[in-house]
């Protein structure tokens, strides 16, 4: 969109659904980006509303509903609180914070639904959905377990199979059941409305290939989607947990989840300009933390339907197709609304080298860091934007985190700060002192400084964060460097006046640096302004030498940053290995125990440690391997099933418990005589059954 005349931005950031706190994932990936391109458009002086709120509606709610045994409701309630207060205490700047479960959202939902319904946009279809006959309820995928047809999993999901990670279809599954009653499902017509997506597509491709500047990763998905050719998609399911679908022979259906969620933006921007209009402070504010310090009249509309508002959605990777495909063919389908400029998805963030997992309690979740990192939001902040996933996957773990903290914002930022700020305290009472002679190499810094700001701005302004910290960290390298190459610490022995113009110079990178860095940190921005005594400036001032007055009394110097011990991260990753622990031990699924045996039927078993010598693949085989083992009565041949889990050149050199006494048997074409012991994980995976030292070869296992 040409810059010149862009009159007001609005920026969403993906509703979080209210079935649990936000962790680092949610954060790298979706509101720290998006926080900090509204507080840069803030310093910019644009005006610019920034929308977020809690997603209350869906599967995901009713679910952990019934797994906690209480309403839906005491579950936003619980986690709308939650989210609401972190992000608050964390610094994310919303102007609102809104619920989908809010009056403002039921009506403006409804009301977008029966707009398209009265267009004649929606097609009607029944299709055959599982039905619950004992809990009288048609099943959400997710309410139905079975076996899954690729890996004989027999607790599955309707959409998908945790253990081998396929998606599904819950007319897949091999023996259905219904989580509410444990019955078998039945199938049973239902109607639904389906928005033909397909008759968008022209449209959608005009659009999406109007933004090639767009993230590869979301313009790729996007191409995909389309060359795949798109499909009608309901928009409405047998569900009794949302907007309820305002047309008659819609009983016990609501909107779709993902229907009713980007329309979530439009409601809370609604109602952060309703709740503006009446002038008046009532509780709405506090339940939808209604930013009082950005708080300004305004018409909604504005926001939403004029060509000249930039509208930036910010989410995560899988919420592209929501944000490209539908959500645009609804908004087209409507007619009016102006269409995202831009859609800077992130890819996803790893803990420790694996995947963040709710259910498996694999996350740092904000509302602990909160609690046990005391006013260290910057430092999370701080790591979380200069390792974020923008192009590829990436991983957060706690040592970088330590590393990060000690090497660079102590280092580098808080070490630059304090030095500047304790010698004019030393030199000249804390007062700016006055820049004198300008030496060519005290040019050549100010010419630096001053084109930091733009620098900045280009890469904010293209949504490349990363970049963006690291170019206001070499603000303050540049500043180390000038004290380590003037060094007014020897200089003030014999030319004090020197040492004036070296201190007023650095003073003026402290501040620009205030001023630059409050976007990504702004805790540390405002210690920054009370160190030096001033209400902060704008982003038009950075870079220039006049943020701070000849005589100026700054405040008293304060540490910006302190050093994480090995102690603290060391806790938390014994944090993290107790929830892998608990985990393990709750994922395990024992196979049933099998009939008792007598004493001798065990003791008729010969089973001996040996050494595998040799092995290779049984040829037109994908499972076995033929191995060779000394026994330590005999080298023998056995065959074996694990060639899908070793390969044949690693496992020489292995010891492993055989059972020498069972009958040979060929396999084909092979004499196997014996078996070797396998020990079988929850997860399928497989080891060898060996002793824990090394034991001689036919050594007798008992
Ligand atoms: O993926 C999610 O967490 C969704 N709740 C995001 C919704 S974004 C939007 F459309 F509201
Ligand atoms: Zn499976």
């Amino acid at each position: 969109m040409d810059n010149s005349k862009i009159k007001r931005y609005t920026v969403t950031a993906a509703l979080p659904y209210t079935n649990g706190p936000v962790h680092i994932g949610h954060l790298a990936g979706v509101y720290l980006p998006a926080d900090t391109y509204v507080r840069y458009l803030r310093s910019n002086k644009r005006d610019v509303r920034f929308i977020c709120g809690s997603d209350e509606n869906g599967v995901p709610i009713t679910l952990k509903a019934k797994k906690e045994g209480v309403t839906p409701q005491v579950i936003v309630d619980k986690y709308h609180k939650i989210i609401g207060d972190s992000f608050k205490e964390f610094g994310v700047s919303f102007d609102i914070y809104h619920r989908t479960s809010s009056l403002m959202h039921h009506q403006t939902a409804s009301d977008f639904f029966e707009n398209l319904y009265n267009k004649g946009v929606f097609t009607e279809e029944i299709t055959e959905q599982y039905y619950d006959e004992k809990a009288q309820t048609f099943l959400a995928d997710r309410y139905i377990t079975g076996t899954c047809p690729k890996c004989g999993n027999e607790n599955a999901y309707g959409d998908q199979c945790e253990n081998c990670g396929s998606t599904l279809n819950a007319t897949d599954l091999i023996n259905p059941k219904s989580t509410l009653s444990g019955e078998p499902p039945v199938r049973k017509e239902t109607k639904n409305w389906f928005l033909p997506l397909d008759k968008y597509e022209e449209q959608l491709r005009t659009y999406i290939e109007g933004h090639k500047e767009w993230r590869p990763n979301v313009y790729g998905q996007c191409q995909s989607w389309l060359n795949a050719g798109l499909q009608p998609r309901a928009m409405t399911r047998d569900l009794d947990w949302g907007v309820k679908v305002p047309v008659k022979d819609a009983e016990g259906k609501v909107l779709y989840v993902w229907f009713d969620a980007p329309i979530g933006y439009i409601s809370a921007t609604k109602e952060l300009f309703e709740y503006a209009r009446l002038d008046v402070w009532n509780p709405k504010a506090e339940e939808y933390y209604i930013n009082q310090n950005t708080l300004q009249k305004g018409d909604w509309e504005d926001y939403w339907k004029d060509e000249d508002t930039k509208l930036v959605h910010f989410i995560g990777k899988d919420n592209i197709v929501f944000h490209c495909i539908i959500f645009p063919a609804m908004l087209m389908a409507h007619g009016g609304y102006t269409l995202a400029d831009n859609v800077p998805a992130n890819e996803f963030l790893n803990l420790e080298g694996q995947k963040i997992s709710t259910s498996k309690n694999w996350a740092v979740w904000l509302n602990e860091y909160l609690e046990e990192f005391k006013d260290k939001q910057d430092v999370l902040r701080y790591v979380l934007t200069a390792t974020a996933p923008e192009t590829k996957d990436n991983d957060f773990t706690w040592k970088d985190f330590q590393a990060r903290n000690n090497n660079e914002l102590v280092a580098i930022l808080g070490n630059f700060v304090n030095r500047v700020v304790v010698l004019t305290h030393k030199y000249f009472n804390g007062k700016v002192p006055m820049l004198m002679e300008i030496k060519p190499e005290d040019q050549e810094v100010i010419d630096e400084l001053a084109a930091y700001p733009a620098k900045i701005s280009a890469s904010i302004e293209n949504y490349r964060f990363r970049e963006a910290l690291s170019e206001v960290m070499n603000v303050a390298r540049l500043g180390n460097k000038y004290l380590a190459d003037t060094e007014p610490w020897k200089v003030i022995k014999t030319d004090e006046d020197r040492v004036r113009t070296i201190l007023n110079i650095s003073l003026q990178i402290v501040a620009s640096i205030e001023v630059l860095i409050e976007p990504f940190l702004p805790f540390t921005a405002d210690r920054l302004m009370k160190m030096l005594n001033y209400g902060g400036h704008l982003w038009e001032d950075a870079g220039k030498m006049h943020l701070l007055h000849r005589g100026h009394q700054l405040g008293e110097p304060q540490l910006l940053f302190e050093k994480i011990e090995d102690e603290t991260v060391q806790a938390q990753i014994d944090k993290l290995n107790r929830s892998k622990a608990e985990n393990s031990l709750a994922n395990t699924v024992a196979a049933p125990a099998k009939e008792n045996i007598q004493f001798e039927d065990f003791s008729a078993m010969d089973i001996r440690v040996a050494t595998i010598v040799a092995a290779e693949k049984v040829e037109k085989t994908k499972k076995l391997l033929k191995l060779t083992l000394d026994t330590g009565l005999d080298q023998r041949t056995v065959v074996s099933g694990i060639a899908e889990y070793f390969k044949p050149e690693e496992i020489i050199g292995q010891q492993v418990s055989v059972l020498v006494n069972l009958a040979p048997r060929e396999i084909k074409g092979i004499l196997s005589q014996g078996m070797i012991l396998m020990s079988e994980n929850s997860d399928g995976t497989l080891t060898f059954v060996a002793p824990t030292q090394n034991h001689s070869n036919g050594s007798v296992i008992r």
